[in-house]
């Protein structure tokens, strides 16, 4: 993987929020769509691969988003080097997001990647994707694209377990003020560490796979 460090000035096209991409893009409408058409097949592509002795450690959460949106971004698969914050909450800071990351991996793997916990209650292993997901969102590792590569990757723990994609479709939708519950959650995870709103979130969108 390269070294290079890319600047804030150089993920986004100057005074947008649109990052700059390998297909020139400038249209806001337009990027969106090529993002959720790659993220589709990416979610057929995953779900195909997938195996019960699949490793869900940080090299495979990095290849989600380098795979998907490779063709796209030239950062796609990186973490940022930049300390960023949206809305007023401040992510981790990118001196301590290796180190960071690397830990909660660790502890991750050292869970056997929940598989142990979700053959039993639903509640519990919705407790640990949550657990999980919550020091994800407060990580926000990547430049771009971090709520849906993060969702994917437990998308597919939960798939690997037996269970449908969560479905998150509810909390997604923009409210009048511009957010939606969950980012009311993800506040609740980066300034206080608090995962009780995703746990519920998570708990109400996860599903058992109907028998093939
Ligand atoms: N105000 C906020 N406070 C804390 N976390 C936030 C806030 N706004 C967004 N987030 C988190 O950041 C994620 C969006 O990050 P981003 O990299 O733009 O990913 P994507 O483009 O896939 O939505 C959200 O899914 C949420 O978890
Ligand atoms: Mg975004």
């Amino acid at each position: 993987m390269s070294k290079y460090q890319f600047p804030a000035s150089d993920i986004y096209l100057p005074g947008t929020d649109i990052p700059i991409n390998r297909m020139g893009i400038t249209d806001s409408e337009l990027l969106h769509q090529v993002e959720e058409l790659l993220l589709q097949q990416a979610y057929q592509v995953f779900i195909s691969e997938c195996e019960p002795d699949t490793r869900f450690d940080e090299t495979y959460f990095k290849s989600l988003q380098q795979r998907t949106f490779a063709t796209l971004y030239e950062w796609a698969g990186e973490y940022r080097s930049v300390d960023m914050s949206k809305g007023g909450s401040l992510f981790c800071r990118a001196e301590f997001l290796e180190s960071e990351s690397h830990r909660l991996f660790q502890q991750l793997e050292q869970e056997g990647f929940l598989k142990q916990t979700a053959d039993g209650s639903k509640e519990a292993f919705a407790e640990r994707l949550a657990h999980y997901q919550c020091e994800l969102i407060a990580l926000h590792p990547f430049y771009e694209l971090n709520g849906r590569i993060t969702r994917l990757f437990f998308d597919l723990i939960a798939i690997v377990n037996g269970y449908d994609p969560i479905d998150y479709s509810p909390t997604l939708k923009a409210t009048a003020d511009k957010t939606n519950a969950y980012i009311q959650a993800s506040i609740a995870c980066v300034r206080a560490a608090d995962n009780s709103m995703l746990r519920q979130i998570i708990l109400d969108g996860l599903n058992k796979a109907e028998a093939p």
